[in-house]
């Protein structure tokens, strides 16, 4: 494929750099060579050197000295430099999915879908840049006024997984721009050319800017573990946000945490479904289909649980059948393919190995899981989805497998299917499908589903920006993209003025009124 080079920052010979932002930032990357391969066909997209941890420490000297100039720049004068950024996706959004494309093995239209979630969070942060607001408290102080002033917090550390190589980043990074935060962001190693490619588009945004927007607003390290291990311990960072799986989570909020600094954790999801008897199953298959399959099974969304009513179970696995029968896996260039390559040959292993588990532990394999070979790019990774049937939610059912492979489960009580759904370690994403207001209401209320993201006759993926992202346990608590989630952006001041000439004490202390 040929590169869009005018989102491309330019090589230094044969390869690019790994540590990049803007002037005086790009000085050449000095840590290890790096040569991502394509999950399309395994073979290599490009040639990188990664920055090497000392690295970090100069992309946060950058971001500190652009943090003390933006964070005075008003707020809405920031929003105008995200939708400067926004435009600019806009107008390349086929080049930058194109790029998830080569690189995560997306099909198209949700290679398409991930920039466009980018440009709804540059137009989500434009406005928040408007409604950055505190709030007014009654004092019990005469002539005192209470108020709370939020402020931008610093440079923010953003880890992403290679999944949504774009995505999470933006929504990590356009609403940091707007809350007057730099950026400095450590990509996945299998995903530099899409990284390079958004961060270019901050530069050019700024070139388009004039004046105000600072060098060193957006800095990338692109690297090993061990430069996200930098960013994670620099205490010149208050705020990291890491999106991947369970054990790095954990690692970087003890980083973190031991330095007194703030985490915000988006991990692994084990995302259910429960279907009941009322439900509407021509809808229910396509919410199956699309968040079982989707993206290969690779979403920290992704459906992995299936908790099925006795009473439609028969024939909703039949209908699935037949579905997962025609699906049309290949490559994700091909317009009419819906299942793409899986990311890499340790992917497939994992999935064999979980259904591995699965067999032993009293499983009956419905459909897929077989490598599929013809008909497909040669050096790629594509598998039939699978799903399959357990008497019981086993352990392996505990586990988050990257891979599109569905545990299908039967139920007669509801209460015993939500007991099922929350008995796992994380909690990302739910759903139920069911015309019973009922049902609806205890599975999305306080003593039903545990997880941060519950939908109702809809699937467990593909959330919209406007809400907050994120789950809970260890899913890792933290909340992305919409709602109040600015708020983690920036520091909160709360704020006492007496305008009077007397000194009255909160809480009634009278203290040397003689003096
Ligand atoms: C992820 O997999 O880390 O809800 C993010 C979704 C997407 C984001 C997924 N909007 O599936």
């Amino acid at each position: 494929m040929k590169l869009p080079d005018h989102i491309l920052p330019p090589t230094e010979g044969d390869h690019f750099s790994g540590f990049w932002g803007l002037e005086p930032l790009p000085l050449g990357a000095s840590g290890e060579s790096l040569e991502p391969r394509s999950p399309i066909d395994g073979k290599p997209t490009c040639k990188i050197r990664g920055a090497s941890p000392s690295q970090v420490a100069e992309a946060v000297l950058a971001a500190e000295h652009a943090f003390r100039q933006w964070r005075v720049v008003p707020p809405p004068r920031r929003g105008e430099f995200v939708r400067e950024i926004g435009e600019l996706v806009r107008q390349n959004k086929k080049q930058l999915a194109e790029l998830i494309t080569l690189e995560a093995g997306k099909i198209r239209a949700e290679a398409e879908g991930e920039i466009q979630e980018w440009i709804d969070v540059c137009e989500f942060a434009v406005g928040l840049s408007r409604q950055l607001h505190g709030l007014t408290i009654a004092t019990e102080r005469p002539e005192h006024c209470l108020v709370e002033n939020w402020h931008p917090l610093g440079p923010v550390g953003v880890i992403s997984a290679f999944n949504f190589p774009a995505a999470v980043w933006a929504w990590n990074a356009m609403i940091g721009l707007v809350c007057g935060d730099p950026i400095i962001w450590k990509p996945s190693e299998q995903t530099p050319l899409t990284a390079l490619a958004c961060n270019q588009i901050v530069a050019l945004a700024t070139a388009r800017f004039g004046g105000d927007a600072p060098a060193g607003l957006s800095t990338l390290v692109i690297g090993q573990a061990d430069v996200g291990s930098a960013l994670a311990a620099d205490p010149r960072v208050p705020l990291v946000s890491a999106t991947g799986s369970v054990p790095m989570g954990r690692s970087v909020a003890q980083v973190v945490a031991a330095r007194l600094g703030r985490s915000l954790l988006e991990l692994g999801g084990n995302n259910g479904m429960i279907v009941t008897p009322s439900a509407d199953l021509d809808i229910a298959v396509r919410a199956i289909t699309f968040a079982a399959v989707g993206t290969c099974g690779q979403r920290c969304t992704s459906l992995r649980r299936l908790f099925l009513h006795k009473d439609i179970s028969t024939e909703l696995i039949q209908r699935l059948k037949t579905i997962y029968s025609s699906l049309p896996i290949g490559d994700p260039r091909e317009p009419s393919t819906l299942v793409g390559p899986l990311v890499n040959e340790r992917a497939f292993d994992t999935m064999q190995a979980s259904l591995a588990a699965a067999h032993d532990q009293g499983a009956t394999l419905l459909c897929g899981g077989d490598r599929v070979t013809e008909g497909v790019p040669e050096g790629g990774v594509y598998v039939e989805p699978a799903l399959v049937r357990l008497p019981v939610q086993t352990p392996v059912m505990h586990e988050e497998t990257f891979a599109p492979l569905t545990y299908v489960v039967e139920y007669e009580n509801f209460d015993d299917a939500i007991e099922m759904h929350n008995a796992v370690p994380q909690g990302l994403s739910s759903a139920i499908f069911t015309n019973d207001v009922r049902q609806a209401h205890q599975f999305i209320g306080p003593a039903g589903s545990d997880c941060g993201l519950v939908g109702v006759n809809i699937g467990t993926s593909g959330a919209e920006i406007g809400g907050a992202f994120g789950g809970e346990k260890d899913t890792g608590g933290g909340r992305e993209s919409g709602s109040d989630s600015w708020k983690q952006y920036m520091r909160r001041a709360t704020c006492t003025i007496n305008y009077g000439s007397e000194l009255p004490l909160a809480q009634g202390i009278r203290f040397g009124d003689d003096l």
